[in-house]
This record gives structure tokens, C-alpha cells and sequence, in this order.
């Protein structure tokens, strides 16, 4: 993961210094570099032997980069990786246009991999990706979101870049198209896993952990899992007071909402939906040769679940 990040840092430079500014104070941060450990352990399941995996994963940690200053102004966050988000500290409009600089750097590192596949493949993603995000807009504030349009939210915004990241391990290791379709699902499965934990560590996470404030989601209105579940089987008190929290938006009933969401189980029965997830991850992976590498991927599917940051 070393050279992962010696490819990030080679690749951040600007000769515009607010860009370089923004971009390092995000990058070198301290996040979990998860889509780039997937690329590469999927290149390794498949026996890939050659150079550009680094670059790549580089790549995927920059799309992901520019998705989370652009997420963090739509969403209004203050704290991200354990300190101010890159909207509080150089404002809205520095956040959006270095997103902007970090997708097309991407894609500029990825012309010069000179793969059409690879190219298609990544601009499916940024692209649903971008859908993902206005689909959860359209869902803001709207309490009558069902599980099926809050799913639909999470398989564009989150597992898409998942579910590529393990796809180009795979077509970098050129592999079957058995063993291709096995790890994009298990991409899928995977990243929809970590971002129904997400939703839960927003009502349920601890702040030094998570390094993000709590009730974000809250604030902005999302009707994201745990809400849905207690509007379906809280009682009509508890179940009134969440489609009035998330209509309005805010945080001021965060505390009722923590104790409806905690008294109806809906912690709990996210987990389990994110934990069949997982499991169903685990299960994509059955063409895989057995080496070190799917050992790894298996670990990462519990590691989504088990998380508490
Ligand atoms: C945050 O992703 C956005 C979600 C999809 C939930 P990560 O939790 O991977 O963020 P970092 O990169 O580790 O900070
Ligand atoms: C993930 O959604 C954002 C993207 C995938 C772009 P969230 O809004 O839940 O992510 P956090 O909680 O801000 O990291
Ligand atoms: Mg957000
Ligand atoms: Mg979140």
C-alpha cells in the first residue's frame, strides 16, 4: 500500500498551489485506502504479475477523493478523517473545483494506462456514481423512500466504484470472465455492505472513531436505513416523530431519533442486512483460485461489517 501511495503522491502535483493545497490536505488525510487494497488484492487472486496496478489503484483513490469534497459540500459536513472537511477549511467552491481537478487527473493517469477496457470500465463508474448521488437528492426529505430506492442509492453511489475497483484486478490479471464476473459482484456485495455500516455508524458510531460528526445524514434529510426501518415497525408515535425529523431535516431531534432507531431494533436489523451482504460477497468468490489473496478478500468482507471506523 506503500507504493500505492508513493503513485497518489507523484501524481498530486499542480502548478496551481490552491490546487496542491486542497488536494494534499484531503489525500494525506488518513483514509482507509479501501478501493485501492481491493484492486489490488483482486489483481492478485488472478496471478497479475505486471506494473500498473499501483497507478491504478491510484486512480480508483482519486475518484473516490473527488467524490468525497464534492459529498462533503452537498452534504454541509464539517469533519471528515478526523478534522475539518475541505469545504470547512477553503469553502464550497475551492472544494468542488479541486474534486474536479482530482476525477480528471484520474482520468488523465488512466489514458496514459492505455487500456480501452480499463477506460470503460472507469467511466461507467464515475458516471453512475454521479447519478447515485442526484438519485439521493431526489430522495431527501422524502419519508416514503422504500428499502428498494435507498438500495438502488447505495449500488450507485458506493458499490459501483467498488464493484470496479475489483473488476480492473481482474482485467489487469486477465482473467476468465467467470473469475471478472465473480469479483465485480463481490465488489457489489462488498461495497454495499460498507455503506449500510456507514449509514449505521452515523446514529450509532463514536466520533473519534469515524472521524466524521454524528447525524450528518440526519441533517440533511436522508432517509437512509435504520430511518426506513423504524417508520415500517416503530410504533405510529415513533414512527411519526422520524417522517417529521427527516421531512424537516436538522438535528434537533437527533437524540428521540437515536432512541427510536435504538428501541426499534433498526441498528440491528441493518447490520443483518449488511451482514447478508457480506456473506453474499463471500460467496461471489467461489471461482477464485485458494491463495493468500482471496484469504484477504474474505477478511475484507468481515472487515466491512466488523468496522468501527
Ligand atoms: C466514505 O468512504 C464514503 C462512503 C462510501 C461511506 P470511506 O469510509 O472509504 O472513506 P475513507 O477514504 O476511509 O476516509
Ligand atoms: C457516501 O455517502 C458518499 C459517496 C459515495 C460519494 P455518505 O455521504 O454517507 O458518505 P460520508 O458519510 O459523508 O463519508
Ligand atoms: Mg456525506
Ligand atoms: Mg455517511
Amino acid at each position: 500500500m506503500q507504493s500505492v501511495d508513493t503513485a497518489i503522491r507523484a501524481r498530486l502535483h499542480s502548478d496551481v498551489p490552491l490546487v496542491s493545497q486542497v488536494a494534499e490536505y484531503i489525500i494525506t488525510s488518513g483514509g482507509k485506502r479501501i478501493r485501492p487494497a481491493l484492486l489490488l488484492l483482486a489483481a492478485g487472486a488472478t496471478t497479475y504479475r505486471g506494473t500498473q496496478h499501483c497507478e491504478l489503484a491510484a486512480v480508483v483513490e482519486f475518484i473516490h477523493t473527488a467524490t468525497l469534497l464534492h459529498d462533503d459540500v452537498v452534504d454541509e459536513s464539517a469533519l471528515r478523517r478526523g478534522r475539518k472537511t475541505a469545504n470547512a477549511q477553503f469553502g464550497n467552491a475551492a472544494s468542488v473545483l479541486v474534486g474536479d481537478f482530482l476525477y480528471s487527473r484520474a482520468f488523465q493517469m488512466m489514458v496514459g494506462l492505455g487500456s480501452m477496457r480499463v477506460m470503460q470500465v472507469l467511466a461507467d463508474a464515475t458516471n453512475v456514481i454521479a447519478e447515485g448521488e442526484v438519485l439521493q437528492l431526489m430522495n431527501c426529505h422524502n419519508a416514503d423512500v422504500s428499502f428498494e430506492d435507498y438500495l438502488r442509492v447505495v449500488r450507485y453511489k458506493t458499490a459501483k466504484l467498488f464493484e470496479a475497483s475489483a473488476r480492473l484486478g481482474a482485467i489487469l490479471g486477465n482473467a476468465s470472465s467467470e473469475v471478472e464476473t465473480g469479483l465485480a459482484n463481490y465488489g457489489t456485495h462488498l461495497g454495499t455492505a460498507f455503506q449500510i455500516v456507514d449509514d449505521v455508524l452515523d446514529y450509532s458510531g463514536e466520533e473519534g472513531e469515524i472521524g466524521k460528526n454524528l447525524g450528518d445524514d440526519l441533517a440533511e434529510g436522508k432517509p437512509t436505513l435504520p430511518l426506513i426501518h423504524v417508520i415500517k415497525t416503530g410504533n405510529p408515535t415513533q414512527s411519526e416523530m422520524v417522517r417529521a425529523a427527516l421531512e424537516e431535516g436538522g438535528r434537533e431531534n437527533f437524540q428521540e431519533i437515536i432512541h427510536a432507531v435504538k428501541a426499534t431494533g433498526a441498528l440491528d436489523a441493518a447490520m443483518a442486512v449488511a451482514k447478508a451482504e457480506s456473506d453474499q460477497a463471500k460467496r461471489a468468490l467461489s471461482s477464485l483460485p485458494r491463495t493468500n489473496y482471496l484469504g484477504a478478500l474474505i477478511e475484507l468482507s468481515d472487515f466491512a461489517v466488523a468496522r468501527r471506523h
